[in-house]
C-alpha cells in the first residue's frame, strides 16, 4: 500500500530548491583541514551541487588550507573527490569552471605567518572574484586545532572585518565532556559572537531529519496523537554495518557514546520530542530542542549498555574486532555499541520510555525512529492461531530515516474471510517514488544555511552543554568500571545481547529492521 497519490514532478522539486532568495552574498568558504576524507568525499561534493542548481553567488572562492604542501595537485583531487563521490549530475560542463575557483594554502595551523599569508590570499580573492571580504570558514580538523585557529583568526584580524560578515562552522566533535565543551565555547566566544559561530550536525542537513519536523508541525492529524496518553514507547536505531574505517585513533578516545549518541541521536531525539516552536527560525528551534535535553531525567547506569564488536560476518564476508582494526589496543575497552533507555520528565512524555541503540558492524545500515502506540481499550476481533496475524499488533509510524528513506504507518487490517481475523499491514511513503531524488548529503543544505547566516539547522551552545550535562555522567561511570566480556557482540549481529534484555525486561523489543 504506497501513500503516494500526489505525483512530484522532478521539475517541480528542482523549483522548490531553487527559490532566488536564498542565494547568498558573495563569499570565500575557507576549508581549514582541507587535506582530510572530509573536503574530499562531502564538502567539495556538496558544494558543487549547490553551484549546479544555481545556489551559489557568482562571486565565490574556495581555499583548502592544510598542512602539507599540496599546491596544484589540490583542486585535481577535489575534482576526483566530485566526480567519485558527487556523482555529477547532468555532465561534467560546469565542473571545470568550479575547479577554477578552488586554491589551496599550505600551512602551519599555530604559524603566525601562515595567518598573515592567507589573509593577504583573501584580499587577493576579493580584489580578483569580487568576493568582498566575505569568509566561511570550516574548521573540518581535529578538535584539539579548534581553539588555536579560532585565535589565530581574531589575531590577525579576520573575524570581524568592517562591512563584511564573517561565519565559522565548527565540525564535531565539540567536546568530549561538558568541561571541554564549556571550555570550547568559552574559547571560541571570546573571538567570535555567538550568531557568527555554526556547530555542525550533518544530520540535521538530512532531508529525512527535517522531515521529521514537517510530519509533525505540516500535519493537523499526528500532533493530537503525539504525546503520553496516546504513544507507549519511541525507539531510535542508528545501526552501521560499516567498522572505524581507519580512524582507529580517533574513534579509540570517542567511542560510539561521543560519537554519535551525544549530537546526531540528541538531535533526532529533539525532533520527535520538541514542543511545536513558534516560528521556524534559530532561536525559536533551539529554544525548543534545548527545553527536551533538560526534561531528560539523568540517566541511571543500569539503563545504559556498552558493547564492542569481535569479529564476524558482514553482508556475506569475514571482518576482523575492533581489537584487530589497524592502531586500536588489542585491549580497548572502548564501546562501539551503545544503547539508553531514557525518560523525558515533562507534561507531553512523562512515563514514556525511549529506547536508543547505535552501533557500528551490525547487521545493517540503517537508521529509523519508531513511534508505538498503545493498543485500544479492548480488542473486538479474532486473531489468527499462527503466522503474522497471531498477535494484534499496535500501530506503529516508522521514520525511516537513510537509506530507502521514507515513513511507514502500520495498522490492522481485516484480512479477507468469513470471520473478522486482523492482520497488519502498512502504509509506506518513500522519498524515491514521491519525488524521484535521493536526498542530497545533508552538507549541501547546512553549507548553504551558514552562507545565508541562517542557524535554525545548528547547534548551539546552550544546546551541546546540555547534551554533555546528561552523558557526562555516564561516562565517568563508564571510565570507572571496566567492561563485562568485550568483546561482547559479533560483526553482523544486533549487538550485545543485554541491549535486548534492556528493552525486553520492560516487556517490550526491538523492532525487526
Ligand atoms: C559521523 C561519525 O559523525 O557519522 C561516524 O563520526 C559515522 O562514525 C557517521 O559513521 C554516520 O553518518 P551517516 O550520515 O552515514 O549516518
Amino acid at each position: 500500500m504506497a501513500a503516494t497519490a500526489i505525483k512530484i514532478s522532478p521539475e517541480d522539486v528542482a523549483q522548490a530548491s531553487q527559490r532566488s532568495e536564498r542565494i547568498p552574498e558573495p563569499c570565500v568558504v575557507v576549508i581549514f583541514g582541507a587535506s582530510g576524507d572530509l573536503t574530499k568525499r562531502k564538502l567539495l561534493p556538496a558544494l558543487f551541487h549547490l553551484e549546479q542548481a544555481g545556489l551559489l553567488p557568482k562571486e565565490f572562492g574556495i581555499v583548502g588550507v592544510a598542512r602539507r604542501d599540496l599546491g596544484a595537485t589540490f583542486a585535481e583531487d577535489m575534482k576526483q573527490g566530485i566526480l567519485e563521490f558527487g556523482g555529477v549530475r547532468d555532465g561534467a560542463a560546469k565542473l571545470e569552471e568550479f575547479i577554477a575557483k578552488v586554491s589551496y594554502h599550505a600551512m602551519n595551523f599555530d604559524d603566525d605567518a601562515g595567518y598573515a599569508a592567507l589573509k593577504s590570499l583573501l584580499e587577493k580573492y576579493d580584489k580578483e572574484h569580487g568576493t568582498r571580504g566575505n569568509r566561511l570558514f570550516y574548521l573540518a580538523v581535529a578538535p584539539e586545532y579548534f581553539s588555536d585557529i579560532i585565535h589565530s583568526l581574531g589575531e590577525h584580524g579576520m573575524a570581524h572585518p568592517e562591512q563584511a560578515h564573517v561565519r565559522v562552522i565548527i565540525e564535531k566533535p565539540f567536546g568530549h565532556d561538558l568541561e571541554s565543551a564549556r571550555e570550547l565555547n568559552d574559547d571560541v566566544n571570546k573571538v567570535f559572537d555567538e550568531d557568527q559561530i555554526f556547530r555542525i550536525d550533518h544530520y540535521l542537513g538530512k532531508e529525512t531529519v527535517q522531515n521529521i519536523l514537517v510530519f509533525r508541525f505540516a500535519n493537523g492529524i499526528f500532533e493530537p496523537i503525539w504525546n503520553r496518553n496516546y504513544v507507549d514507547h519511541v525507539q531510535i536505531t542508528a545501526a552501521e554495518n560499516i567498522g572505524i574505517e581507519g580512524r582507529g585513533p580517533f574513534y579509540e578516545k570517542a567511542g560510539a557514546l561521543r560519537d554519535v549518541v551525544q549530537n546526531h541521536m540528541m538531535e533526532l531525539l529533539s525532533f520527535v520530542c520538541m514542543e511545536p516552536p513558534v516560528s521556524f527560525d534559530a532561536a525559536a528551534v533551539r529554544y525548543e530542542k534545548v527545553k527536551v535535553w533538560r526534561a531528560i531525567k539523568p540517566i541511571d547506569c543500569a539503563d545504559t549498555v556498552r558493547g564492542q564488536y569481535g569479529p564476524g560476518i558482514v553482508d556475506g564476508k569475514p571482518v576482523k574486532g575492533y581489537r584487530e582494526e589497524d592502531r586500536v589496543s588489542p585491549n580497548s575497552q572502548t564501546e562501539t555499541f551503545a544503547a539508553f533507555k531514557l525518560e523525558i520528565e515533562n507534561w507531553r512524555w512523562a512515563g514514556v520510555p525511549f529506547y536508543l541503540r547505535a552501533g557500528k558492524r551490525l547487521q545493517k545500515r540503517v537508521t529509523e525512529i519508531t513511534i508505538q502506540f498503545k493498543q485500544p481499550p479492548m480488542l473486538l476481533f479474532d486473531r489468527a492461531m499462527s503466522g503474522p496475524c497471531k498477535e494484534i499488533q499496535p500501530n506503529l509510524i516508522a521514520m525511516r530515516i537513510q537509506p530507502d528513506e521514507g515513513i511507514s504507518l502500520r495498522f490492522g487490517a481485516k484480512v479477507p474471510s468469513p470471520d473478522m481475523t486482523v492482520c497488519p499491514v502498512t502504509m509506506d511513503f518513500s522519498y524515491a517514488s514521491a519525488f524521484g531524488t535521493s536526498s542530497a548529503n545533508g552538507y549541501e543544505r547546512l553549507l548553504l544555511d551558514a552562507m545565508l547566516g541562517d542557524a535554525t539547522l545548528f547547534a548551539h551552545r546552550d544546546g551541546v552543554e546540555a547534551t554533555w550535562s546528561l552523558y557526562t555522567p555516564v561516562l565517568e561511570s563508564w571510565a570507572a568500571s571496566v567492561p563485562k566480556g568485550f568483546p561482547n557482540y559479533a560483526s553482523g549481529s544486533w549487538g550485545p545481547k543485554e541491549a535486548d534484555a534492556l528493552i525486553e525486561r520492560d516487556g517490550r523489543s526491538w523492532h525487526k529492521l
